[in-house]
Protein backbone atom coordinates (compact mmCIF):
# COMPACT_ATOMS: atom_id res chain seq x y z
CA UNK A 1 0.00 0.00 0.00
CA UNK A 2 1.16 3.41 -0.56
CA UNK A 3 -0.45 6.74 0.54
CA UNK A 4 -2.25 7.18 -3.12
CA UNK A 5 -5.58 4.89 -3.04
CA UNK A 6 -5.96 5.40 -6.73
CA UNK A 7 -2.71 4.09 -7.36
CA UNK A 8 -3.00 0.85 -5.23
CA UNK A 9 -6.38 0.63 -6.62
CA UNK A 10 -5.24 0.07 -10.14
CA UNK A 11 -2.50 -1.68 -9.36
CA UNK A 12 -4.69 -4.57 -8.32
CA UNK A 13 -5.96 -5.17 -11.53
CA UNK A 14 -4.79 -8.21 -12.70
CA UNK A 15 -3.49 -7.05 -15.97
CA UNK A 16 -2.35 -9.82 -18.81
CA UNK A 17 1.17 -9.29 -20.31
CA UNK A 18 1.53 -9.38 -24.15
CA UNK A 19 3.74 -8.21 -26.87
CA UNK A 20 2.60 -5.37 -29.44
CA UNK A 21 3.51 -5.75 -33.06
CA UNK A 22 4.12 -3.03 -35.38
CA UNK A 23 4.46 -2.20 -38.75
CA UNK A 24 5.44 -0.44 -42.00
CA UNK A 25 6.36 -1.12 -45.25
CA UNK A 26 10.28 -0.39 -44.29
CA UNK A 27 10.07 -1.17 -40.09
CA UNK A 28 8.54 -3.65 -38.12
CA UNK A 29 8.60 -3.55 -33.95
CA UNK A 30 7.42 -5.42 -31.24
CA UNK A 31 6.87 -3.96 -27.71
CA UNK A 32 5.56 -5.14 -24.16
CA UNK A 33 1.95 -3.89 -22.98
CA UNK A 34 -0.28 -4.62 -20.14
CA UNK A 35 -3.13 -1.81 -21.03
CA UNK A 36 -4.93 -4.04 -23.18
CA UNK A 37 -8.54 -5.38 -23.68
CA UNK A 38 -11.52 -5.89 -25.75
CA UNK A 39 -13.65 -3.61 -25.40
CA UNK A 40 -17.40 -4.27 -27.77
CA UNK A 41 -18.43 -7.71 -29.26
CA UNK A 42 -19.48 -6.90 -32.02
CA UNK A 43 -17.74 -5.61 -34.36
CA UNK A 44 -14.82 -7.69 -32.11
CA UNK A 45 -13.23 -4.26 -30.89
CA UNK A 46 -9.56 -4.10 -28.28
CA UNK A 47 -7.79 -1.24 -27.19
CA UNK A 48 -4.71 -0.02 -26.23
CA UNK A 49 -3.61 2.65 -23.83
CA UNK A 50 -0.47 3.47 -25.89
CA UNK A 51 3.18 5.81 -24.62
CA UNK A 52 2.68 8.53 -26.81
CA UNK A 53 6.60 8.56 -27.01
CA UNK A 54 7.31 4.93 -28.09
CA UNK A 55 8.49 3.84 -31.40
CA UNK A 56 5.31 1.23 -31.46
CA UNK A 57 3.05 4.43 -31.69
CA UNK A 58 4.81 5.92 -35.08
CA UNK A 59 4.28 3.21 -37.30
CA UNK A 60 0.83 2.25 -35.63
CA UNK A 61 0.02 5.67 -36.77
CA UNK A 62 1.72 5.53 -40.31
CA UNK A 63 0.69 1.50 -40.67
CA UNK A 64 -2.73 1.13 -39.23
CA UNK A 65 -2.41 -1.98 -38.32
CA UNK A 66 -1.16 -4.30 -35.34
CA UNK A 67 -0.77 -7.93 -33.48
CA UNK A 68 -1.06 -8.96 -29.88
CA UNK A 69 0.65 -12.00 -29.49
CA UNK A 70 -0.75 -13.99 -26.09
CA UNK A 71 2.03 -15.71 -24.64
CA UNK A 72 1.79 -18.86 -22.12
CA UNK A 73 3.49 -18.54 -18.85
CA UNK A 74 5.99 -20.49 -19.23
CA UNK A 75 7.33 -18.53 -22.23
CA UNK A 76 7.81 -15.37 -20.46
CA UNK A 77 11.88 -15.35 -21.59
CA UNK A 78 10.34 -15.15 -25.17
CA UNK A 79 8.86 -11.28 -24.39
CA UNK A 80 10.88 -9.34 -21.66
CA UNK A 81 13.61 -7.56 -24.15
CA UNK A 82 10.71 -5.81 -25.84
CA UNK A 83 10.40 -3.42 -22.67
CA UNK A 84 13.24 -1.92 -24.08
CA UNK A 85 12.99 1.15 -26.16
CA UNK A 86 14.11 1.31 -29.90
CA UNK A 87 15.20 4.31 -29.66
CA UNK A 88 17.64 3.76 -27.05
CA UNK A 89 17.71 0.33 -28.41
CA UNK A 90 17.89 0.29 -32.07
CA UNK A 91 19.48 -3.19 -32.15
CA UNK A 92 16.07 -4.46 -29.89
CA UNK A 93 14.71 -6.18 -33.25
CA UNK A 94 18.12 -8.36 -34.09
CA UNK A 95 17.47 -11.59 -33.99
CA UNK A 96 13.68 -11.41 -32.67
CA UNK A 97 11.65 -14.41 -33.34
CA UNK A 98 8.75 -13.61 -35.21
CA UNK A 99 6.53 -13.48 -38.36
CA UNK A 100 4.32 -11.31 -40.05
CA UNK A 101 0.82 -12.23 -39.48
CA UNK A 102 -1.14 -13.27 -42.70
CA UNK A 103 -3.82 -10.56 -42.77
CA UNK A 104 -1.56 -7.49 -41.34
CA UNK A 105 1.84 -8.19 -41.58
CA UNK A 106 2.09 -7.11 -38.09
CA UNK A 107 5.03 -9.06 -36.28
CA UNK A 108 3.40 -12.42 -34.00
CA UNK A 109 6.44 -14.05 -31.96
CA UNK A 110 6.81 -17.36 -32.84
CA UNK A 111 6.59 -18.08 -28.82
CA UNK A 112 3.01 -16.72 -28.96
CA UNK A 113 -0.03 -19.39 -27.95
CA UNK A 114 -2.39 -17.25 -29.87
CA UNK A 115 -2.69 -14.23 -31.44
CA UNK A 116 -5.46 -11.35 -33.01
CA UNK A 117 -4.32 -9.21 -36.10
CA UNK A 118 -5.94 -5.75 -35.94
CA UNK A 119 -7.21 -2.12 -38.12
CA UNK A 120 -7.09 0.70 -35.96
CA UNK A 121 -10.00 2.27 -36.38
CA UNK A 122 -10.16 5.12 -34.09
CA UNK A 123 -7.81 7.29 -31.38
CA UNK A 124 -8.35 8.81 -28.23
CA UNK A 125 -5.88 11.66 -27.99
CA UNK A 126 -5.52 12.17 -24.06
CA UNK A 127 -3.42 14.70 -21.91
CA UNK A 128 -1.50 12.32 -20.67
CA UNK A 129 1.34 10.88 -21.89
CA UNK A 130 -1.08 7.56 -23.67
CA UNK A 131 -3.55 7.48 -26.01
CA UNK A 132 -6.18 4.66 -26.38
CA UNK A 133 -6.23 3.01 -30.10
CA UNK A 134 -8.53 1.25 -31.10
CA UNK A 135 -9.09 -1.82 -32.91
CA UNK A 136 -10.82 -4.18 -35.31
CA UNK A 137 -9.99 -7.88 -34.73
CA UNK A 138 -9.65 -8.59 -38.46
CA UNK A 139 -7.69 -12.47 -37.67
CA UNK A 140 -6.97 -14.03 -35.12
CA UNK A 141 -5.41 -17.69 -34.32
CA UNK A 142 -4.81 -20.37 -31.34
CA UNK A 143 -1.68 -22.09 -31.53
CA UNK A 144 -1.85 -23.87 -28.39
CA UNK A 145 -5.55 -24.55 -27.42
CA UNK A 146 -4.96 -24.05 -23.33
CA UNK A 147 -7.31 -21.56 -20.37
CA UNK A 148 -7.09 -18.29 -19.55
CA UNK A 149 -5.23 -19.13 -16.72
CA UNK A 150 -2.62 -20.36 -18.88
CA UNK A 151 -1.79 -16.94 -20.17
CA UNK A 152 1.41 -15.20 -19.07
CA UNK A 153 0.59 -11.56 -16.73
CA UNK A 154 2.43 -9.16 -15.01
CA UNK A 155 1.57 -11.20 -11.65
CA UNK A 156 3.62 -14.04 -13.00
CA UNK A 157 6.69 -11.96 -13.49
CA UNK A 158 6.14 -10.10 -10.46
CA UNK A 159 6.32 -6.43 -13.22
CA UNK A 160 4.57 -3.56 -12.19
CA UNK A 161 2.68 -1.12 -14.88
CA UNK A 162 0.02 0.51 -13.55
CA UNK A 163 -0.84 3.19 -10.44
C1 LIG B 1 5.73 -4.43 -17.51
C2 LIG B 1 5.59 -3.37 -18.57
C3 LIG B 1 4.35 -3.10 -19.12
C4 LIG B 1 4.21 -2.09 -20.08
N1 LIG B 1 2.97 -1.82 -20.58
C5 LIG B 1 2.82 -0.81 -21.46
C6 LIG B 1 1.54 -0.48 -21.99
O1 LIG B 1 0.54 -1.12 -21.71
N2 LIG B 1 1.46 0.55 -22.87
C7 LIG B 1 2.56 1.28 -23.24
O2 LIG B 1 2.44 2.22 -24.03
N3 LIG B 1 3.80 0.99 -22.75
C8 LIG B 1 3.94 -0.04 -21.90
N4 LIG B 1 5.17 -0.36 -21.42
C9 LIG B 1 6.31 0.45 -21.83
C10 LIG B 1 6.81 0.06 -23.22
O3 LIG B 1 6.96 -1.33 -23.35
C11 LIG B 1 8.15 0.77 -23.47
O4 LIG B 1 7.91 2.15 -23.51
C12 LIG B 1 8.83 0.31 -24.76
O5 LIG B 1 10.17 0.67 -24.60
C13 LIG B 1 8.33 0.95 -26.03
O6 LIG B 1 9.03 0.35 -27.10
P1 LIG B 1 9.23 1.05 -28.53
O7 LIG B 1 9.74 2.44 -28.28
O8 LIG B 1 10.22 0.18 -29.22
O9 LIG B 1 7.89 1.07 -29.20
C14 LIG B 1 5.34 -1.35 -20.48
C15 LIG B 1 6.59 -1.65 -19.94
C16 LIG B 1 6.72 -2.64 -19.01
C17 LIG B 1 8.09 -2.94 -18.44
Amino acid sequence: MSDNPISDALNLIPYGFYALGSHTADDDNLMVVNWFTQVSFEPQLVAIGLQKTSHTYSLIEKGGVFAVSILRKEDEDAIKSFSKSRAKNPEKMNGAKFTPGPKTSSPVLDAAAAYLECKVVGKLETAGGHDVILGEVVHAEVRTPGEPEDTLTLPDIGWSYAG
